[in-house]
């Protein structure tokens, strides 16, 4: 009998009381913003019009390892963290895998995904300013959810729903204009978002992944689950997350991670991504725009290029065509390896995870599901017994359509040619 539960819940007062800064640990720092007009780096007070001060500071801040998370922030965490550490046994049995496989579950909340962490920091911080509002895009819902949710607990308000493109700002219609009968993506919905916010006095933007910021707050995530494995002597060898912008993986792998530069352990850390927005495995390191509508700052990152709109068959999130500055530093460096994954497969490894775990996944998780699984069957042949960590992100409650599709044999992949991507590469800004 193993002495590892199947869950390990910590205690509230084990709780991490600080989020964890990994840029501190860079020795090479992910590349600063850029305004798009001058091609220098963001200024805070440049930063501050879209904004909120706080988290201002916090994007541009590469230096303090350690942010203490504000009392009102804890206490909101309390109503659904700890998050739970599960111990896979009834999937390792599945796969007759002698591999342990952990996934740290983050669906346990109304928004049903952790999106919820930087969404209740976000929120708190507009409200300390004395904002009346905030905008931001949202692709399942999973985000837009979390946002409302934290918006309406510290009464800040966060405006009504429009779907993107719309004709509703001057963006939106020139997107349109430009591309009729465009399915969107989050890229369109940033660039109306921030224009919305930019255009009316009293509020700012707020975005749910891929900011210094987001990661930041994410980190609680990766404290949490390493306090949990630390207390029961649990050392992964391979840690795995899914990428669309990277607020979950960068979250999840941020204080491991800091062990391996700070070059106390080594660990593996796999980006899955879908192949039809394959950003880090087939796009290139540069600088983009970090919206459709080129209205925002310029970021260093992987990008397939701003226009870049996945497949309409496309299903979930996951569908943003740049990533997170930090984790494409950390991956141009060798730190971080990625791989991409078709959808059916995804649909496949979801099907057969909610079968014996009892949870029905985000199709977003569900890319790092499929990577686990491919890694746990690789240990069942040659009989290794590595200690498998990967991120739950949520569950897939918001996505029974992309389910019934694919139940019916309706979805399909759709993988971009060289020759796409090249198109949209040779589109890049030229800094
Ligand atoms: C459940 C879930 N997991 C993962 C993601 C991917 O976002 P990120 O890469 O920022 O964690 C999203 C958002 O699209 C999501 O809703």
């Amino acid at each position: 009998m193993s002495t590892i539960p199947y869950k390990i819940y910590l205690e509230e007062s084990e709780m991490p009381k600080y989020w964890y800064n990994l840029r501190a640990d860079m020795k090479q720092k992910p590349a600063p913003l850029l305004n798009p007009g001058t091609h220098r780096p963001m200024t805070a007070a440049e930063l501050s019009g879209v904004f909120c001060e706080e988290l201002v500071k916090q994007e541009l801040d590469n230096d303090t390892r350690e942010y203490p998370i504000p009392q009102e922030i804890l206490s909101f965490y309390r109503m659904y963290r700890p998050s739970p550490l599960v111990r896979a046994y009834c999937l390792e049995e599945k796969l007759k895998t002698p591999a342990k496989i952990y996934y740290k579950f983050e669906g346990n909340n109304t928004s049903g995904s952790h999106k919820l962490n930087s969404a209740v920091a976000q929120a708190y911080y507009a409200k300390q300013q004395g904002l009346k509002g905030v905008t931001t895009e949202t692709g399942a819902g999973q985000w837009g959810t979390a946002l409302s949710m934290a918006c309406s607990y510290f009464g800040v308000y966060g405006a009504s729903v429009t779907p993107s493109p719309s004709e509703t700002t001057q963006v939106g219609k020139k997107i349109l204009s430009e591309h009729p009968g465009t399915t969107g993506s989050l890229g369109c919905a940033i660039s109306e978002a921030v224009e919305v916010a930019v255009s009316n006095p009293g509020y700012r933007y707020v975005l749910g992944s891929v900011l210094n910021q987001v990661l930041l707050h994410q980190s609680v995530i990766g404290v949490e689950t390493k306090i949990a494995m630390d207390k029961y002597g649990i050392r992964p060898d391979i840690i795995i997350g899914c990428a669309g912008g990277g607020s979950n993986l960068g979250g999840l792998i941020a204080p491991f991670m800091g062990e391996k530069l700070r070059g106390e352990r080594d660990y593996r850390f796999i980006a899955v991504e879908p192949a039809s927005c394959p950003s880090l495995t087939r796009g290139v390191y540069a600088y983009d725009f970090a919206d459709t509508g080129m209205v925002c700052p310029l970021a260093k990152m992987y990008t397939l290029g701003s226009d870049f709109i996945p497949a309409p068959n496309h299903a979930g999130g996951l569908r943003y065509h740049g990533m997170s500055p930090i984790l494409s530093e950390l991956y141009d460096q060798g730190m971080l390896e990625a791989v991409s994954v078709p959808q059916t497969s995804v649909f496949d490894a979801a099907e057969t995870f909610a079968r014996v775990e009892g949870i029905l996944p985000a199709p977003e998780s569900s890319h790092a599901i499929k990577v686990a699984l491919d890694e746990a069957i690789r240990c069942r042949e040659t009989g290794e017994e590595k200690t498998i960590l990967f991120g739950l992100t949520g569950t897939g409650y918001f996505d029974l359509v992309a389910y019934e599709k694919y139940h019916n044999g309706l979805m399909d992949d759709y993988v971009p040619t060289d020759a796409e991507l090249e198109q949209y590469r040779a589109r890049l800004p030229r800094i």
